[in-house]
Formats: structure tokens, C-alpha cells, sequence
């Protein structure tokens, strides 16, 4: 982490929780072309439009397109110019989240308590207002250059936030997928610094560190990485936090912060109530997956026990499950959404499970091993 991250340390560790959370507000992706990431999140994962803001909306230097599907909000934005803080995003990380919001009651409280707490300041709290009433805005650097902004719209009924008008186009309609909220979003940091950005999260936001995986967990015969699972303390907002770790040949965390120019988010885990209808939908509107060998599914009930899905549709989609005390899930991961290997997404099903599929790791990683291998970056 840099050295800025916590400007400050406070040896105090508050009993109550000082950030409540309401869980993520929504997801800003700065990307190349606005428009055409709309339009493929719209056809591709079945997102419904929602509002704009843009020259048209007296935005002068970018174009902003909102997208929901349930309770799942994404941002796309683009600048107009070759110039500013959001060109030079997208010149150095291509396409990526540069906005993880999340949302409460008290923006301003939310602030004061991070940034006294060391948080280094990236909004200070501001009041937007337009017809529909009044949001509150405030926010943090994290890791990288993603921010976290927190989101008071409790007093707003507008489609999004002031300065946005709603969009839609009778002309074309896309069914959602099932794709229901962001049940966690990874961050991929340097090397040796997962736990200072842990400490981050304690010290910083009142998260809990809940899991952590070695590299004894998370490796394969040559590319390994580690990862500590941090947690808002009503477990809605969950980021774990992931570091390359040394192998016999490049980490998949190496490979990502080479192409992303640093740190950045990894994966956006999008939560579904039927997995398979879901992928099935995903993959027939032209969303690519990583798949794992037909080997991995004969191994599966004896690793799993019985579940209540079949198995066949699990192995023609390539779903992964995995087991914890609690109960199980059902996940799966698509291949980089845009053409550096950076940012993809999971799928994921709970069913009753509140682990991460650390029994799907070494099959994962051989999968993504492949893809790397195949860029020449292995
Ligand atoms: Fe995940």
C-alpha cells in the first residue's frame, strides 16, 4: 500500500460499529466508450437502463449511463476529452471500476469517521440537489485509484443521483438474468501489501478480517497468491483482499497489476437465485466463461455431498461447487470483460454457504492458468 493510504493510525478500536453500511450503492466502471459498455451490459448481462448524464444534462467533459437489475447498479462512464482525471484512468488501467459506492444513512458522519480514523479524503461531503430532492455524497481513496464513495439518499427519488435524467429506449428491451446484488468485489494489491490493506479496512472502515488463505491454499504447480476476506460488521459489504505470492512462474495477480498499471478491482461477484438459468441466459447472450475439465465433476459428490441440483447442467455450464459448515454454493467465473486480462465477474449462488469456494481454488487457478497461458503471460 502507499504510504498515504493511512495518513494517520488510531489506537482507537470502537465497540460499536462507526460506518454502518446498507450494502453497495452501486459500481462506476471509467471505460472507453461509455455508450457501447452500456449497450453490452444491457444485451450481454440483461441490465435495464436507467438514467444519463452528459453534455445533454449540462455534464461538460464526460457521459455517464446507469444500468439496474434488481438491486444491482452499474455506471459507465467515459470522458469526452484526451485530457482529465478520467482519460488519464483510462489511458493507464484501460477499462475498470473506479467507484465501489456504498450506501448510508450519514454520508457526512461517514466521512468524519473514516478520514479521522486515517482515511485519505477524495470527496468531501457534498449535498447534490435537483427536483427529486437531495443526495449526500462523500468519499475515500482505497486501494489503487478506486474509491470509495458513501452514498446518504434516504430524502431522493430520482432515478439516481442529481444530475442524471432517466433513459430509457422503447426501441430496445432486454429480460434480466436473475442477476440479483454484488455479493462481494476483490481487490487485487501489490506485493506484500494485502495486510497493510487489511489493516486499512480495520483500522479505517471497522471491518473484520472473517477468512484468510495462504498460498499453501491458493496454489497450483506454478502460480500462487494469497488472500484475507474482509467484512463490514453487518457482513453486507465484503472485499477480500487478494496479493500475488511467489510461484514457479507469473502470478494471476502479477499478470493483472501488470496490465491494470497497479492495483484495482479483480472480480465483482453478482449474485443469482438460479445459477443455471442464469449462466444458461449469460452464455446464450454471448458472455464467456472459464471452464474447467470433465474430471472435475466425477470427484464432485464425493467432495460435496448431495445438493439439489443435478449435476449434468453444472458440468455443461462449467458451474463449480463448493462446500463449508454452514451449507454450499455454486459458482462460476467469466473471462476478462475487456481485452487487457483485467476485471471479470463471478457468478455466484448461496445456498447457505458464506465461504468463497476454497475448494474450487486449485481448478480455478489451473483454468485461468490456461488463459494465461495462451496470452503468452504465464
Ligand atoms: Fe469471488
Amino acid at each position: 500500500m502507499s504510504s498515504t493510504a493511512i495518513a494517520s493510525k488510531s489506537p482507537v478500536r470502537a465497540t460499536e460499529d462507526f460506518l454502518p453500511l446498507e450494502g453497495t450503492d452501486y459500481v462506476e466502471f471509467y471505460v472507453g466508450n461509455a455508450k457501447q459498455a452500456a449497450h453490452f451490459y444491457r444485451n450481454a448481462f440483461g441490465f435495464q437502463p436507467l438514467a444519463y448524464a452528459g453534455p445533454e444534462t449540462g455534464v461538460k467533459d464526460r457521459s455517464s449511463y446507469a444500468v439496474r437489475q434488481n438491486k444491482l447498479t452499474f455506471v459507465f462512464t467515459t470522458p469526452l476529452r484526451g485530457s482529465g482525471p478520467i482519460a488519464e484512468h483510462v489511458a493507464k488501467h484501460g477499462d475498470g471500476v473506479k467507484v465501489l459506492a456504498l450506501r448510508v444513512k450519514d454520508a457526512t458522519s461517514a466521512w468524519k469517521e473514516t478520514t479521522t480514523r486515517g482515511g485519505r479524503s477524495y470527496m468531501e461531503p457534498t449535498h447534490l440537489h435537483d427536483a427529486h430532492g437531495e443526495v449526500v455524497l462523500s468519499g475515500i481513496h482505497t486501494y489503487g485509484d478506486t474509491v470509495h464513495l458513501f452514498v446518504e439518499r434516504t430524502n431522493y427519488q430520482g432515478p439516481f443521483l442529481p444530475g442524471y435524467v432517466a433513459w430509457n429506449n422503447p426501441y430496445f428491451q432486454t429480460k434480466d438474468t436473475g442477476l440479483q446484488y454484488v455479493d462481494h468485489c476483490v481487490g487485487n494489491v501489490g506485493w506484500n501489501q494485502m495486510n497493510p490493506w487489511v489493516k486499512f479496512y480495520e483500522e479505517v472502515m471497522g471491518f473484520r478480517n472473517i477468512l484468510s488463505f495462504d498460498d499453501d491454499d491458493i496454489s497450483t504447480e506454478y502460480s500462487a497468491l494469497m488472500s484475507k476476506v474482509m467484512s463490514n460488521g453487518n457482513g453486507y459489504v465484503k472485499f477480500p483482499i487478494n496479493e500475488p505470492a511467489e510461484g514457479k512462474k507469473k502470478s494471476q495477480v502479477e499478470e493483472y497489476l501488470d496490465f491494470y498499471n497497479g492495483e484495482g478491482v479483480q472480480h465483482v461477484a453478482l449474485a443469482t437465485k438460479d445459477i443455471v438459468a442464469t449462466v444458461t441466459d449469460l452464455r446464450s447472450r454471448g458472455v464467456e466463461f472459464l471452464t474447467v475439465p470433465p474430471s472435475y465433476y466425477e470427484e464432485l459428490s464425493e467432495r460435496v455431498g448431495a445438493i439439489d441440483e443435478s449435476i449434468e447442467p453444472l458440468k455443461e455450464l462449467g458451474i463449480l461447487v463448493d462446500r463449508d459448515e454452514e451449507g454450499y454454493l455454486l459458482q462460476i467465473f467469466t473471462k476478462p470483460v475487456e481485452d487487457r486480462p483485467t476485471l471479470f465477474f463471478e457468478i455466484i449462488q448461496r445456498k447457505g454457504a458464506k465461504s468463497f469456494g476454497k475448494g474450487n481454488f486449485k481448478a480455478l487457478f489451473e483454468a485461468i492458468e490456461r488463459e494465461q497461458e495462451l496470452r503468452g503471460n504465464l
